[in-house]
C-alpha cells in the first residue's frame, strides 16, 4: 500500500514509524514532514492545510490511504473531498469534525447527550460577556470558539485580565474569526488524562490512557504549550475510572453520534480533568494527540493498518487490538523563548548518541546540508520504554541529556502526577 501522512510534528513522525512496522505498507509519503519523517519516509512539500494540493498529490501518485493528522485540514473537509472523488482517507467529515472546529458545538453535544462537562456560556455579544464574565467565580476559563492552534485557551484569576481576554479575543481578533463567538467556562481542577479512542460511527474503542504536559514549566507553571511531554498509561487511570469513564462518558458518545446522524469515523481525543466529582470533558478533538501519539502508538502491538482499515469499513468491533504492557514516557524539547518567540535554525547533534531502544520524534526540524537544524518551538520527544513509568522516565531523560542544540529547554516532571 502506498499511504500519505498528511502534517508535520512529532505525532506525524511517530505515526509514520508505527507505520514502518507495517507488512502491508510500501511506500510512506508525508506532506509536509520533518526530518526525521525524511528518513523513514519520502517528504513532499504540500503545506498540511493546502487540500487541493493533497488531493492532487493522492491521484497523482495513486495513494491508496491518506492519514490525517492535524485538525486544520480536518475542519476544512479534506475528508468530504477526498471521498468525493473515491479515495480513501482516515478522518471524520466536516460535519463531525466540528466537534473540534468549534468548543461551542462540542459543548452543546454534550449537554444534549448529558456527558459530564463544566458549566459554560456562549457568547458573541462583547458586551455581554463582559457582563456575565464572573458568573462562574474564579479562575475562570475563556475559550475562543473556533481553532486557534492550541493556544484559544485562557485562565485567569481576576476580572481585569478576564476582560483583557475578551477583548483581545472578540475585538482585536488576535485569534482572526475564530473568536467571533467565545465560550466561558467554570474552571476543573484535578488530574487530567487523555484517552484517544478509535470510532467507526457504530462502535467506541478507547487506546490505552495517557497525560500530556501542556505547561511550559514544571509543576504546571507558566503559559500553557502544545505540550510539553506525555507518558501512559495514566498512573491514575485505573479499571474503576476507565469503567466509569466508558459508561458515564463513551458510551453517552457513540449513543449521541448514532441519534444525531454522525457518522464519525476516525479518532476521537476525549480530553478529561479527573476532580472530586468523577471524569469530566474538558474537550474533543477529533484526531490523534500531539505529544500523547507519540507515548501511545508506541505502546500500540497491532498494524495501524489493520485498524484504520477496519474503521473505514466500519467493522471496528470485529478488530482485535492489543497493548504492550510496557510503559512510555516522551520528553519534549522545545527552543529557547517557547512558547513565546523563539529563533529558528540552531543545529541539533548528538542523535548518534541515543541508545538504539529509544525513539526521538522530531517535530519543528529540518534538515540543510546533512545537518539537522531546529524549525519550530517543540523541537522534539524523545521518547523511551521502561517496565515501570520510573523506568522509562529515567532511560529518556538519559537519552535527553545525550542531545543538544543552544537553548534547548524541557521540564523534569514528565512522568510525575501532576494536578491542580
Ligand atoms: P484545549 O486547548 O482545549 O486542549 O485546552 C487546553 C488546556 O486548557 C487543557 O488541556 C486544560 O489543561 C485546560 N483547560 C481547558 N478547559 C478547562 C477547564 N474548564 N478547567 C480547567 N482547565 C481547563
Ligand atoms: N495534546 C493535546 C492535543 O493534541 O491537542
Amino acid at each position: 500500500m502506498k499511504i500519505l501522512v498528511v502534517g508535520s510534528g512529532g505525532r506525524e513522525h511517530a505515526i509514520v514509524w508505527k507505520l514502518c512496522k507495517s507488512q502491508r505498507v510500501s511506500s510512506i509519503y508525508c506532506a509536509p514532514g520533518n526530518a526525521g519523517t525524511a528518513e523513514i519516509a519520502q517528504n513532499v512539500d504540500i503545506s498540511a492545510d493546502d487540500v487541493e494540493g493533497l488531493l492532487g498529490f493522492a491521484k497523482e501518485k495513486g495513494i491508496d490511504l491518506t492519514i490525517v493528522g492535524p485538525e486544520v485540514a480536518l475542519v476544512m473537509g479534506i475528508t468530504d473531498m477526498f471521498e468525493a472523488e473515491g479515495l480513501k482517507i482516515f478522518g471524520p467529515d466536516k460535519m463531525c469534525s466540528r466537534l473540534e472546529g468549534s468548543k461551542a458545538f462540542s459543548k452543546e453535544f454534550m449537554i444534549r447527550n448529558n456527558i459530564p462537562t463544566g458549566k459554560y456560556e456562549e457568547y458573541t455579544d462583547f458586551d455581554e460577556a463582559v457582563k456575565n464574565v464572573d458568573k462562574f467565580g474564579y479562575p475562570i476559563v475563556i475559550k475562543a470558539d473556533g481553532l486557534a492552534a492550541g493556544k484559544g485557551v485562557l485562565i485567569e484569576t481576576e476580572r481585569v485580565e478576564a476582560v483583557k481576554d475578551l477583548e483581545n479575543i472578540m475585538l482585536s481578533k488576535v485569534f482572526g474569526e475564530s473568536g467571533k463567538k467565545v465560550v466561558i467556562e467554570e474552571f476543573l481542577s484535578g488530574i487530567e488524562a487523555s484517552i484517544l479512542c478509535f470510532v467507526d460511527g457504530k462502535t467506541i474503542v478507547p487506546m490505552t490512557s495517557a497525560q500530556d504536559y501542556k505547561k511550559i514549566f514544571d509543576d504546571d507553571m507558566g503559559p500553557n504549550t502544545g505540550g510539553m511531554g506525555s507518558y501512559s498509561p495514566s498512573m491514575i487511570y485505573d479499571e474503576e475510572l476507565s469503567n466509569r469513564v466508558e459508561r458515564e462518558i463513551l458510551t453517552p458518545i457513540i449513543d449521541g453520534f448514532k441519534n444525531e446522524g454522525m457518522n464519525f469515523k476516525g479518532i476521537l481525543f476525549v480530553g478529561l480533568m479527573i476532580g472530586s466529582e468523577g471524569p469530566k470533558v474538558l474537550e474533543f478533538n477529533v484526531r490523534f494527540g500531539d505529544p500523547e501519539t507519540q507515548s501511545v502508538l508506541t505502546r500500540l502491538e497491532t498494524d495501524l493498518v489493520d485498524i484504520i482499515e477496519s474503521i473505514i469499513e466500519g467493522r471496528l468491533d470485529q478488530q482485535e487490538i492489543k497493548w504492550s504492557d510496557k510503559k512510555t514516557v516522551c520528553v519534549g524539547m522545545a527552543s529557547k523563548g517557547y512558547p513565546g518567540m523563539y529563533e529558528k535554525g540552531k543545529e541539533i547533534t548528538g542523535f548518534d548518541k541515543v541508545d538504539s531502544d529509544v525513539m526521538v520524534f522530531h517535530a519543528g526540524t529540518r534538515l540543510e546540508d546533512g545537518k539537522v537544524l531546529t524549525n519550530g518551538g517543540r523541537v522534539l520527544g524523545v521518547t523511551a520504554y521502561g517496565e515501570s513509568i520510573e523506568e522509562a522516565r529515567n532511560k529518556a531523560y538519559e537519552n535527553v541529556r545525550k542531545i543538544q542544540f543552544e537553548g534547548a529547554q524541557y521540564r523534569s516532571d514528565i512522568g510525575k502526577i501532576i494536578g491542580r
